[in-house]
């Protein structure tokens, strides 16, 4: 991880934002716990994403872009459902990664992570054995967990030697060799990418292992968490905790319709704990085998879902944008036809650059899935497979019946006023709490020079987290704790709690001391009660990104707060 990863990482164990699951007993990887102000910021989060998507959604009026108006509800469904519904929806073959694990280290790795990496540092030298430029050492350096063909023989080797030897033993056409090694961007994976699909694997030195070799052929590794119902145990008592919280909402489709007067085009909105067992959990809370996701499944025609998901991608991008995600490290990326899921037609994901992540590469926050009818259709008529010209089709075993039956209901639509009866079309934007949460820490994490009490310099951290999503939205601080300032200084943290704005209040150590811990922890807005208070009543109010300090009256602050948070 790198320095400002660490620093960030720091931070939040350091003011209670996110602390590792089970901390005291060494932990638990792909676990975490969220304090008191994380926890805060997550629910902010969760909220932000179900009040502009459900709660203040106007059925009346057609959004800006949109085809046409339309309706949202939301859901909670169980994490525990029916084993029929994951073979149905493809989890039980399908979802699955694979993986390879390394003899001498006992280390597990998905070979996804070592194919497109390992070329990448096959033109790399061991930098004990060879004289570098120092921006090259450095970049070396920070990757020397990943993977480096050396040669102990020949320390001397110069860097065009050892592209020509590498690409030899890998068994790269030389005349790709020159192109890698003579390209400005010969040090990213990306244009390697189509290089590496026949990785011999005897030839790889595995992360932390001392000669090639030591990894094991592929293998799958399905990622649903199992758990056994009842006392009996036993293979009929097997179930799965969801991996993704998406199947309760196609499986209640019809329950929906039934009891609610919405009718395609509408959304069914869920926010709800996830599980995957993921085989390499890390860069902090990014990959967990405990996550929250926030999913919509959104019913259209299938005639106008090309539009609906046109749509759903530029609403979903801009969402993050407005609550202070920079353009610059936010990207829509179109899926090629081969990294499709099983079930979709098209996805675009929604990717954030991570400073855990190299200079120039992305990490997905949000996937936007054109799903077809897919999902309905599996569940009424059984676990489909793509079929002739694009279409999907029922899986068959031997005897020519359904490989896992659908529930045999009904899941089409009837219109009654065309009379047409159809499988709305699917558009799914599959956002993750905890990614989103990380990415808006990561955001907002500067670092920056203030002046302290005597007006000197010092450097401060500071988390610019948008208003509406910060922690606490004011902290009170009485400058001292005489002179009726405290009682003043309560009654303001009432006033600003009855008006339903996450107040703080703080009345130890030196002022300039808790305005830094106001903005580590993100606090949009500080209110001091000082002398001047009792005499003209007003209270300063600190700006925590200009540092800027207004006065306003005491009978406005509350308002005044509410205005700027919004
Ligand atoms: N229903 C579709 C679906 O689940 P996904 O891309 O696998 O799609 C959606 O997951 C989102 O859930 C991701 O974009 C990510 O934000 C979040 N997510 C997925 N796996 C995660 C993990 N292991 N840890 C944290 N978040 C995860």
């Amino acid at each position: 991880m790198n320095n400002r990863m660490e620093k960030i990482v720091a931070l939040c164990k350091r003011r209670g934002f996110i602390f590792q699951s089970s901390e005291i007993y060494g932990g638990i990887q792909g676990f975490w716990d969220y304090g008191p102000l994380g926890t805060e910021l997550k629910r902010n989060v969760r909220e932000a994403w179900y009040r502009d998507m459900v709660a203040t959604h106007d059925e009346l009026a057609v959004p800006p872009g949109a085809p046409s108006a339309f309706s949202m509800v939301g859901m909670e469904t169980s994490i525990i459902m029916h084993p029929q519904v994951w073979k149905v929806s493809g989890h039980y073959d399908l979802f699955h990664d694979v993986k390879v694990d390394c003899r001498e280290t006992g280390r597990r790795y998905r070979l996804d992570h070592l194919r497109g990496r390992w070329l990448y540092f096959v033109a790399a030298l061991h930098p004990r054995h060879v004289t570098l430029p120092p921006e090259r050492r450095e970049e070396l350096e920070r990757h020397q967990h990943l993977f480096i063909c050396l040669d102990p023989e020949k320390p001397e080797e110069d860097i065009h030697a050892t592209v020509h030897r590498a690409a030899k033993l890998f068994g790269v056409r030389s005349k790709d060799a020159e192109a890698l090694f003579g390209r400005e961007d010969a040090w990213s994976s990306e244009p390697l990418e189509p290089l590496t699909r026949d990785m011999d694997l005897s030839r790889v030195v595995a992360p932390d292992a001392a000669l090639p070799g030591t990894l094991t052929e592929p293998r799958e590794f399905n990622l649903m968490l199992q758990t056994i119902l009842g006392a009996l145990g036993g293979e009929e008592s097997k179930a799965f905790l969801r991996p993704e919280t998406a199947q309760g909402m196609f499986v209640n489709f019809k329950n929906v319709l039934d009891s609610t007067r919405v009718k395609p085009p509408f959304g069914i909105a869920q926010v709800g704990k996830s599980f995957r067992n993921e085989i390499t959990p890390r860069n902090f809370t990014f990959r967990s085998r405990e996550f929250e996701q926030m999913e919509m499944e959104f019913f259209c025609r299938p005639d106008q879902s090309k539009e609906w998901y046109q749509y759903w991608r530029d609403r979903r991008f801009q969402w993050y944008l407005n609550l202070g995600i920079t353009s610059d490290n936010l990207q829509l990326r179109d899926h090629a036809q081969e990294e499709l899921a099983h079930y979709s037609v098209g996805t675009a994901d929604i990717e954030y650059a991570f400073p855990f992540l190299e200079p120039g590469e992305y990490g997905e926050l949000e996937g936007v899935a054109h799903r077809g009818d897919f999902d309905l259709r599996s569940h009424a008529e059984g676990k489909l497979v793509a079929g002739p010209e694009g279409c999907f089709v029922v899986e068959t075993d031997a005897n020519g019946q359904p490989k896992y039956k659908g529930s045999g209901k009904d899941l089409q639509y009837f219109d009654d006023q065309t009379r047409e009866r159809f499988y709305p079309h699917v558009i799914e934007p599959a956002a993750g709490a905890d990614r989103a949460t990380l990415a808006f820490l990561c955001e907002a994490y500067h670092e920056d020079e203030a002046p302290d009490e005597k007006g000197a310099m010092q450097t401060r951290t500071v988390l610019k987290l948008h208003p509406r999503l910060a922690p606490i939205k004011a902290a009170v601080l009485p400058l001292i704790k005489k002179e009726g300032m405290p009682e003043k200084a309560a009654e303001i943290y009432r006033d600003l709690k009855r008006a339903g704005l996450a107040a703080y209040y703080d009345q130890q150590g030196a002022i300039g001391r808790r305005y830094r811990r106001q903005d580590e922890a993100g606090t949009p807005f500080c209110i001091t009660i000082d002398g001047q208070t009792a005499t003209d009543h007003t209270v300063t109010l600190r700006d925590r990104d200009t540092l800027e300090q207004i006065r306003v009256p005491v009978q406005e602050i509350v308002e005044t707060v509410r205005q700027r948070v919004e």
